[in-house]
């Protein structure tokens, strides 16, 4: 079958990291870029605390200063739009790109309201085009090891779940403004609020004590989910914009083992600790969620793994967690 065209909207930190992607992917090819900053669009590379994005040959892409420009010279010739925007630009451009005929793929938070989450899933459902959102620990081998550990028992039960993100400010100045960037608590501890929650659903209650920083906003947080049961696990999500270097990472306790990711190695232990081999491959996240997307695109299939319901929800807690943060850490019933 043929490659889905693929042109990518936001030519800046993650979209860079994207753009590198698409050479290694096996259903959709990057034909075309789209930034309002001009200079964005001559750098081949960009440097952010995700490391090096990798070299891009920018002569091979068809080059656009505005989504209007885009959309009047694309229409019918891309399927899909991979928004790589600020947050604060998601719903607008995502709505726009659905009505105008593409497929899109948007990337995290889904937006900065609930009413915003509204708009785009309705914006797809009157357009009949696909959109995801692009929560890329749903699609990183790590983090589906841990869910095969979880859901397939091998170790028992789970009895803890602490996950952290935690590193400096990002790079661009819209982050500076927590009205832009929802701060740390949507921007970055959404990433493990939202796989806790595809992991072991809705809890109960939320709560989360939280540090206003650079943002604004609450950009050092520590969070609990709290689950029905006696046997419920806990479960702790911590992030920060306030440290130096970029370090996520989990512990997850089970009746009969261990599993420990540092951000590097995903390390299991048997109830002796004892070290168990695993063989979990490299975390090329990005490419299998663009590739994911494109194949549901191609099959006209919904993007079950992370259907925007879903990341609806999740923006919904975080936004419940910043509630939390702002009356010093009380408990909210979900
Ligand atoms: N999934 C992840 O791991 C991850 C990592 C970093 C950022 N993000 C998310 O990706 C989004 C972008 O973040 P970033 O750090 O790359 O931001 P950035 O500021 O580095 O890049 C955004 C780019 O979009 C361009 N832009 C702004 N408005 C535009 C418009 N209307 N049309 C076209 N281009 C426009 C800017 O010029 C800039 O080059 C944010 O929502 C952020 O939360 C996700």
């Amino acid at each position: 079958m043929k490659k889905l065209a693929c042109a990518l909207v936001g030519f800046g930190g993650i979209g860079h990291h994207h753009a590198s992607r698409y050479a290694r992917c096996k259903n959709v090819r990057l034909v075309a870029l789209c930034d309002i900053d001009p200079a964005r669009l001559a750098e081949a590379e960009s440097k952010t605390n995700l490391g090096s994005s990798g070299t891009l040959d920018l002569a091979k892409l068809r080059l656009y200063k505005s989504y209007d420009e885009f959309a009047a010279a694309e229409k019918g010739r891309v399927d899909m739009i991979d928004l790589c925007v600020p947050t604060y630009e998601h719903a607008r451009l995502a709505c726009r790109a659905l009505r105008d005929g593409f497929h899109v793929l948007s990337e995290k938070p889904m937006a900065l309201s609930l009413a915003q989450c509204d708009a785009m899933i309705a914006a797809a459902k009157e357009s009949g085009r696909t959109h995801m959102v692009a929560q890329c620990l749903r699609f990183s081998p790590v983090y589906g090891a841990l869910r095969a550990f979880v859901e397939g028992g091998r170790f028992g039960a789970l009895r803890s779940l602490s996950m952290h993100r935690v590193g400096a400010m990002p790079w661009s100045k819209w982050y500076y403004d927590h009205r832009k960037c929802g701060g740390a608590v949507l921007d970055l501890q959404l990433h493990d609020l939202d796989f806790a929650v595809s992991l072991l659903g809705t809890p109960s209650a939320i709560r989360c004590e939280g540090l206003r920083g650079p943002s604004g906003g609450w950009d050092e947080t520590l969070s609990r989910l709290r689950y029905p049961g006696a046997k419920a696990p806990i479960v702790t999500t911590a992030a920060s914009w306030l440290r130096a270097a970029f370090k996520p990472g989990f512990e997850a306790v089970f009746e009969r083992g261990l599993l420990e990711y540092d951000g590097a190695e995903l390390r299991a232990f048997d109830a002796k600790r004892r070290p168990v081999k695993l063989a979990v491959k490299g975390a090329d996240m990005y490419g299998l969620e663009i590739d994911y997307f494109a194949d549901c695109v191609r099959r006209g299939a919904r993007p079950e793994r992370c259907r925007p319901e879903s990341t609806r929800e999740s923006v919904r807690l975080a936004l419940l967690q910043a509630r939390s943060a702002a009356r010093g850490g009380a408990w909210i019933r979900t």
